[in-house]
C-alpha cells in the first residue's frame, strides 16, 4: 500500500522525545557542531531575512534563527510539533514577534511563490511520501537568488550499507519482505520498544541529489555525521570511551534524553568519507 500523509503524521505525532518538550533554543538546537544549522546557515547575517523552516519538529532550529533576527515561518505536518515550535517562539518573547509556526504540508506549502530568502529543512524531506514535490515547493517559494539549506540522508554511507542494508535488510531479511523496511529501521518510535513505525525514509547518492535539485543553480553537497555509536556492538564501547575522553555536549540530555558525546576527531575525519548526512545548499536561479 502506498504511504499516505496520515501515516507520516501518525508516526511523527507520536514520536516524542525530550526535544519536543524542552525549550532547546541554545546549544541543544545545534548539538552537531558541523550540522547545516551552524555550518551552511549564515547565522551572523540572518537579521531581517525571511526564513522558512519545513518540518520544524520541536522548533529548536527555528527558535535559533529567530534569536538571530530572522523573520521565521515554521511549518510541520503534525499539530503537536507545530505547537512545540509556537511555544518556543512564545518563550523568546519580543525577539520572535514576527515569527509564525503553522501546521502545513511541505508538499503543498500555503505561501506565494518568491516569498522567502532562505528555506531550511533538516532531516525532513526524505520522510515525506513525495520528496520531488516537496523540493519543487522549496524552489517555488524561494525568492530568485534565495537559498535552500537542506539535510537529507546519504546512501553512500557506513550507516546505510553496513548498519541498515547488511544488518537489517539482508541478515534480518527485511529488505526482501517489506518495501518500507528502511523507514522502520532508521527512525525508532515509541521509546525503548518500537511501537510506532516510521512509514518512509529515503537516502540519496550524490547523483540522485543532482537530479532532485536539477531546477536549482549552484548546488553544493557536503557529506558529514559519522558516529561510532551506530556501529553494531563496538559502537557502545567506543561511545563510553568517547564520553570519558572528549566529554559531553551541554544540550545532550535535553535533546536525546541522555548525555551526548562530543564528536571525536576520528568521527569528524570519517564524516566526509562515510557520513549519514548530506548538507545541501542550492540557489533559486534568477536575479535577487
Ligand atoms: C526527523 S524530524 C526533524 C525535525 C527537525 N527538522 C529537527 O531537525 O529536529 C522530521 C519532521 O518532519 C516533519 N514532516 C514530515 N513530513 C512532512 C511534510 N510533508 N511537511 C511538513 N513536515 C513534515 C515531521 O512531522 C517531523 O517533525
Amino acid at each position: 500500500m502506498p504511504t499516505t500523509k496520515k501515516d507520516v503524521q501518525r508516526f511523527w505525532g507520536r514520536f516524542t522525545t525530550p526535544s519536543t518538550r524542552g525549550p532547546g533554543t541554545g546549544p541543544a538546537a545545534t548539538i552537531c557542531s558541523r550540522a547545516s544549522t551552524t555550518w551552511e546557515m549564515p547565522l551572523r547575517a540572518l537579521e531581517g531575512l525571511r526564513v522558512l523552516e519545513v518540518g520544524s519538529g520541536a522548533g529548536g532550529h527555528s527558535a535559533l534563527f529567530a534569536r538571530r533576527g530572522a523573520r521565521v515561518t515554521a511549518v510541520d505536518l503534525t499539530a503537536a510539533r507545530s505547537r512545540a515550535t509556537r511555544d518556543k517562539f512564545r518563550l523568546l518573547g519580543e525577539s520572535a514577534s514576527g515569527c509564525l509556526a503553522l501546521q502545513a504540508d511541505g508538499e503543498r506549502l500555503p505561501f506565494a511563490e518568491d516569498s522567502f530568502d532562505i528555506v531550511y529543512s533538516n532531516g525532513v524531506l526524505h520522510h515525506t511520501p513525495d520528496t520531488e514535490a516537496a523540493v519543487a515547493e522549496v524552489l517555488r517559494v524561494l525568492k530568485p537568488g534565495g537559498r535552500a539549506v537542506v539535510m537529507l540522508y546519504c546512501k553512500s554511507s557506513w550507516h546505510y550499507w553496513i548498519n541498515m542494508w547488511l544488518c537489517v535488510g539482508v541478515l534480518q531479511g527485511k529488505a526482501f519482505r517489506d518495501r518500507h523496511w528502511l523507514g522502520k529501521a532508521t527512525e525508532w518510535g515509541g521509546g525503548h520498544a518500537q511501537t510506532v513505525e516510521n512509514p518512509v525514509t529515503r537516502c540519496y547518492t550524490a547523483a540522485g541529489l543532482r537530479r532532485l535539485f536539477a531546477g536549482f543553480a549552484g548546488l553544493s553537497l557536503r557529506k558529514g555525521e559519522f558516529y561510532f555509536y551506530l556501529v553494531p556492538k563496538l559502537g557502545r564501547l567506543y561511545r563510553r570511551w568517547q564520553v570519558r575522553r572528549y566529554g559531553t555536549h551541554p544540550g545532550g540530555v535535553l535533546v536525546y534524553g541522555e548525555p551526548w558525546p562530543i564528536q571525536s576527531p576520528l568521527e569528524r575525519f570519517l564524516g566526509p568519507v562515510m557520513g549519514w548526512a548530506w548538507f545541501i545548499t542550492a540557489t533559486k536561479p534568477g536575479k535577487p
